[in-house]
């Protein structure tokens, strides 16, 4: 497998998700070990893009979101339904794309340096959610719907692959 997920220069944001999809898919192949697969996923995503911070929050039970693999620094470890914008993101089933946290009422700040962030739900075979994918940016309006298509592309390739 290549190791390496930095992207060459010069490419659009929809090229970058595009070429990172297309190594993606080879890190998934032939692993079963979810957290692995998660870790290396937020390992990955820092590398091609700089994310100040990128993880996942996984549903624990009906109430609360636990914080799973990530890059970055520590972080809530964990969520309740509902509330901030994972909790948000899976009670309503939806991406949220936040691009000022300080306009977001309820927004969680486990770092001050967090400005702006996008929180894409993971859903299995049967639409139930197991988890979200938690972006942060320390810049205000760092995500757009270039953004948000290519990481659903990104999270959709990880769940079919170990939900359906
Ligand atoms: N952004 C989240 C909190 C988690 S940390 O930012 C890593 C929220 O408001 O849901």
């Amino acid at each position: 497998m290549e190791a390496s997920f930095s992207l060459p220069t010069g490419l659009t944001k929809a090229q970058s998700y595009e070429q990172f999809l297309t190594d993606y898919r080879l890190l998934l192949e032939g692993e079963t070990d979810l957290v692995a697969v998660l870790a290396n996923t937020a390992a990955a995503l820092r590398e091609a893009f700089g994310f100040f911070w990128v993880g996942f929050y996984l549903v624990q039970d009906k109430q609360w979101l636990s914080l799973g693999p990530f890059q970055g620094s520590v972080a809530c470890s964990r969520i309740r339904h509902g509330r901030g914008v994972c909790g948000t993101a899976w009670a309503e089933e939806r991406t949220i794309l936040v691009p000022d946290v300080d306009a977001f009422p309820g927004h969680i700040a486990c770092s001050s340096l967090s400005r702006s962030e996008i929180v894409i739900p993971l859903k299995d075979h049967y639409g139930h959610i197991r988890g979200v994918l938690d972006i942060d940016s320390d810049r205000l309006n760092s995500f757009d719907s270039d953004d948000q298509e290519g990481l659903e592309s990104v999270v959709r390739a990880l769940c079919q692959h170990f939900y359906e």
